[in-house]
């Protein structure tokens, strides 16, 4: 099948784009009001951005408390989260009005940051403290009038890792069991089972051909 995604006929059950890019990773962003007012949600149209400078993006379909928030104090923190934490994250995704803070709503902890304002989620393995450095409007979309998502891209100025999760230096993934979004309402947990290593191919002949390298890491990133 193929489908002209303007006019989005796709003849299925339900619009299977978001099940097509998976799995995505989740953004348990927090934020404070220029009130003091705590907000914390979950955002899987968020990823890493770069490494240099660490940047993160995530976008909101319209305008939410988060983006809210960020468009009036410029900072936020996204908290990683495990799977044990899925109940609360989905609690936190609850539409509830802007003065409700899902911390309490949802039964986690806010943890001080070290440089931004919003507290992280004490609970959570890790944690990304931002600031923003831009937050733009994406297009507007087909027939509307005005853009239905605003990115958010933020700077990483300073991470919290919980040290209970570094194994011979690394951050350890089998046992954070990262969440992740799939399609529709399905989820996905990375973990020892689903983990496996691939080396980088090594270049050969001066960059003419290269050679796949078989077993476990060989601690270069080429
Ligand atoms: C796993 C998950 C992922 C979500 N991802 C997004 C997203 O990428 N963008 C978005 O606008 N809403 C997303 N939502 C919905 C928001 O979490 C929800 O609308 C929430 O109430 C927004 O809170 P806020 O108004 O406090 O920012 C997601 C919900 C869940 C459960």
């Amino acid at each position: 099948m193929h489908y002209d995604t303007r006019t989005n006929k796709h003849g299925l059950a339900h619009d299977p784009f978001k099940a097509l890019i998976v799995p995505r990773p989740l953004g348990w962003i927090s934020t404070l009001s220029t009130k003091g007012a705590l907000n914390l949600a979950p955002y899987s149209f968020f990823n890493a951005v770069s490494d240099r400078p660490k940047m993160v993006m995530f976008s909101s379909v319209g305008k939410k408390d988060s983006l809210i928030n960020i468009e009036e104090t410029g900072e936020f923190v996204c908290s990683i989260v495990s799977s044990t934490l899925r109940e609360a994250m989905n609690m936190s995704s609850a539409p509830v009005n802007r003065h409700v803070d899902e911390f309490a709503l949802s039964g986690v902890t806010p943890a001080a940051s070290f440089y931004v304002k919003p507290p992280r989620v004490a609970e959570a393995p890790a944690a990304l403290e931002c600031r923003c450095w831009k937050i733009e409007p994406l297009p507007v979309p087909e027939g509307a009038t005005e853009p239905s998502y605003w990115m958010v891209l933020g700077e990483v100025v300073g991470i919290y890792i919980d040290e209970a999760y570094i194994t011979n230096g690394m951050f350890d993934l089998a046992m954070v069991q990262p969440l992740a979004r799939l399609g529709y309402m399905d989820y996905s947990v990375v973990n020892a089972g689903s983990m496996f290593t691939l080396n980088r191919p090594k270049l050969k002949d001066g960059g003419e051909s290269a050679s796949l390298i078989p077993g476990p890491w060989d601690g270069s990133y080429r």
